[in-house]
């Protein structure tokens, strides 16, 4: 199989069987070899006071089956064993049939918030009389996300009090297509703003997009043949009731959610990063998510059933990313990144993504349950203390299998052995 042993050949090879594969053009391929990741200039004009670009580790999960199509996954991280985890899960997960993803829905919402004002019921009576017309006000101001085929479509209000504060909150949805939207919702929530303070006689504080994307829900699940999670069949269901326990205790237990969550982070930044999407607005997004029932809990949940020997694995998130606008077009890693996944609209980057989540806790929570953490995620860590200790490159690989087979995995036994092969 051509993705055999991927991570074990060098890097050359790993690009060039990427180009053989047709999943990267030939021109995609030598910025690679030659990498060549985000022009100078270019960056000078996308951030302020500019002094040069940062790099991270740019790498692939392949084989990752989504709806019954396999993606080949770009990701950034800076973190040992993230993408070796998410590679793992994908070879378990893929041989059940992978992950199914569906869209709920994918409408960014923006608010505007108006205070002092005085005769609050003949301003709820003026913006239900109004609804229409503030919508054509609002998608006036925006014609080419109509002339896509979206634009405004909903409008509501609340009245929402803080201490001596009474807010009347204006909520405007609207349907982004390909875009994130938060240029699109600003815009015509400034657009709005004015007609909303004539018609509430209020003052208007602020109107700006939600990043609580309720409307830009992503479910994906996926249901694992037991008998794959371990040769012997008894060790793989103990295994899976622990998974289904461990999903128990991220739901109860907020010190572990914040972890469990992070682990599902480690996946989601990583390929968010690569899609050049705002990684910012998917965390708040997700966090605010985690605490919707009021409690902060685990995001993705894992089910046995013992009936059916199957392990089921859910996870949704709001997932309000783009495959245009931004940086997308500006960052040439980030265009290939996109050409890897075979360049999926927004909706398919959103259902890849959460996927990529739900494999990453898979892949935690197995070896949380069974060796441990250590054993995998210090293997890989190993090459990062080897590089510390001062390693060279035809170094680094020799400290790190010594050091693996050492008690104390650290940076000073790296040191010590980097001694004594010197
Ligand atoms: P393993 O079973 O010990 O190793 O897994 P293996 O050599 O038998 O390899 C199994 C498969 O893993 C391979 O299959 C690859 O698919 C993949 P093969 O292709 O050989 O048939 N794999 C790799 N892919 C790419 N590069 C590699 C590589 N090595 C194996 N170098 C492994 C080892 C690390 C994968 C496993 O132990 C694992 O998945 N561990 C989880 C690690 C993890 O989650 N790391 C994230 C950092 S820890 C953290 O921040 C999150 C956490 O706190 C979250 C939480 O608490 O929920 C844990």
């Amino acid at each position: 199989m051509t993705f055999s042993n991927f991570y074990k050949k060098t890097r050359e090879d790993r690009i060039n069987i990427l180009k053989e594969e047709q999943i990267i053009s030939n021109e995609s391929a030598d910025k690679l070899l030659n990498n060549q990741t985000l022009d100078v200039n270019i960056a000078g004009k996308m951030a302020e006071n500019h002094i040069g670009t940062f790099a991270l580790p740019f790498g692939v999960v392949n084989n990752f089956i989504v709806n019954n199509k396999p993606y080949t996954i770009p990701m950034v991280t800076e973190e040992p064993s993230v993408i070796a985890a998410c590679n793992n899960a994908a070879k378990t997960i893929g041989k059940s049939g992978g992950f199914s993803a569906d869209i709920l829905d994918r409408k960014m919402i923006g608010q505007v918030a108006l205070y002092d004002v005085e005769n609050i019921d003949l301003a709820l009576e003026n913006l239900q009389r109004e609804g229409t017309s503030l919508l054509k006000l609002a998608n006036e101001a925006h014609p080419s996300i109509v002339k896509r085929g979206g634009g405004a479509c909903d409008i509501s209000h609340e009245i929402i009090n803080f201490e001596d504060t009474s807010f009347l909150v204006v909520y405007l949805t609207v349907d982004v297509k390909e875009a994130m939207g938060a240029n699109i919702l600003n815009t015509m929530l400034e657009a709005i703003k004015p007609t909303l303070e004539t018609l509430t006689n209020g003052t208007a504080l602020m109107g700006i997009l939600s990043n609580y994307a309720t409307k830009s829900l992503v479910k994906a699940t996926c249901t694992i043949d037991v008998s794959t999670l371990n040769k012997d069949i008894l060790e793989a269901r103990n295994i899976a009731h622990k998974i289904s326990l461990a999903s128990k205790l991220a739901q109860a237990d907020v010190y572990r959610a914040t972890t469990h969550n992070k682990g599902i982070f480690n996946g989601i930044d990583a390929i968010v990063i690569a899609s050049g999407n705002d990684w910012r607005a998917v965390e708040a997004a997700c966090h605010a998510y985690a605490v919707k029932d009021n409690k902060y809990r685990g995001l993705a949940t894992w089910n046995f059933d013992k009936n059916s020997d199957k392990l089921n694995g859910e996870l949704t998130l709001p997932m309000p990313v783009a495959s245009v606008g931004g940086s997308i077009g500006l960052n040439d890693t980030v265009k290939i990144a996109h050409e890897i996944m075979n360049n999926p609209d927004a909706k398919t980057l959103a259902t890849i993504i959460v996927s990529v989540g739900l494999a990453q806790n898979f892949a935690a929570l197995k070896a949380l349950v069974s060796v441990g953490i250590q054993q995998g995620h210090m293997k890989l860590h190993a090459k990062s203390l080897a590089m510390l200790a001062g390693a060279n490159e035809s170094e680094a690989d020799i400290v790190a299998k010594k050091l693996t087979q050492e008690k104390h995995i650290n940076l000073a036994t790296a040191q010590q052995i980097l001694e004594t092969i010197r």
